[in-house]
């Protein structure tokens, strides 16, 4: 099935489509706040002049995205077509068995945050699980997802030895990412997604009330600058990844792949103090540290998940 997703846009494309959505920003109150403004958050509103402006209560304002930088809602029709790397129960389709069963406790996963109202930025939501429980309790959610040029980063094994994987993985991919479109027609969703480079997040895309990095930075070559820019753009960030008993102590990862493993698609192990350390280093209190069992295809494993806050936060 091909895509019909529209590529994220251009900038210039963002600021040309901008100028009509101008006209509906409400002024006063951007240009009195701003002066009180972290610098973080100065600088990007500078570069979201232009863009629109959700209607929220004075103390939670925040500058929203350009719609253009969204993917068109990719029509998929036939379940067939889609691979489930969430188990997910669908209205009209009953359950539908996938890799990760987080069903059971998916409030733990998202760290008991409250969703309600708030503007959630997802990175990497796969089949949408997440997405879809976070805005059934109240969030407005962005995804950002990969595309076919800002792909995987795959360990850089030996050509000959990635080649075998490069193209059962592309299909692999599109059928995840219509897992996600069929989940999200079935549940009449309002979540978006921007399809880009994880490394390079346009300022376009607004700002966040929380930033959610669930079982992704394992799988990214520097993670860190993930969690930075996330942290750049939201006020709250939720990291969840595997639980590694033995590297708990110090702000440690570990490399994963070994020349004979061919782990090709994870990178790192985290502990625990990895991240919070990194949280704290930013400017970011670390509110909740907890374990919990989620089910990879029936069988128990052990994640953790961090929940941070910008300290310097006036909200
Ligand atoms: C293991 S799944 C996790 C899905 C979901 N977040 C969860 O916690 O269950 C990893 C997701 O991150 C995406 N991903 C992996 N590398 C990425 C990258 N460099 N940039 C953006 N997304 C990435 C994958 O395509 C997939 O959607």
């Amino acid at each position: 099935m091909q895509s019909k997703h529209s590529a994220a846009c251009a900038a210039d494309d963002v600021a040309q489509t901008s100028k009509s959505a101008a006209s509906r920003v409400s002024k006063p109150a951007r240009h009195t706040r701003s002066r009180t403004l972290p610098i973080w958050k100065s600088a990007i509103q500078q570069v979201l002049k232009p863009a629109l402006r959700v209607d929220r209560p004075a103390s939670s304002q925040l500058f929203v995205s350009n719609e253009k930088i969204f993917a068109a809602p990719l029509h998929v029709e036939d379940i067939a077509d889609c691979y489930f790397y969430h188990t997910v129960e669908l209205p009209g389709h009953g359950v539908i068995e996938g890799d990760w069963d987080l069903r059971r406790a998916v409030d733990d996963y998202l760290g008991r945050v409250a969703f309600a109202g708030q503007r959630v930025l997802e990175i990497g939501p796969a089949s949408g699980f997440l997405t879809f429980e976070m805005e059934k309790r109240g969030a407005e959610v962005v995804s950002v997802e990969v595309t076919a040029a800002h792909g995987w980063d795959f360990v850089p094994y030996p050509h000959s030895k990635l080649e075998e994987v490069f193209g059962p993985r592309r299909v692999v991919m599109q059928r995840l990412k219509n897992s996600y479109w069929f989940s999200h027609a079935a549940r009449r969703s309002k979540a978006k997604v921007y399809y880009g480079d994880v490394y390079n997040l346009p300022a376009a895309l607004g700002e966040f009330d929380i930033a959610v990095m669930g079982a992704v930075l394992l799988h990214c070559r520097d993670p860190l600058r993930i969690v930075e820019q996330c942290g750049k753009m939201a006020k709250s960030l939720i990291i969840a990844d595997k639980f590694h008993p033995d590297l708990e102590g110090a702000p440690i990862c570990r490399l994963a792949p070994t020349p004979d493993n061919f782990l090709w698609h994870t990178w790192w192990h985290f502990s625990t103090q990895f991240f919070t350390q990194f949280l704290a280093v930013m400017g970011f209190t670390t509110t909740q540290t907890s374990t919990h069992q989620q089910y990879h295809r029936g069988k128990a494993h052990t994640l953790f998940t961090i929940v941070g806050r910008r300290s310097d936060e006036e909200n």
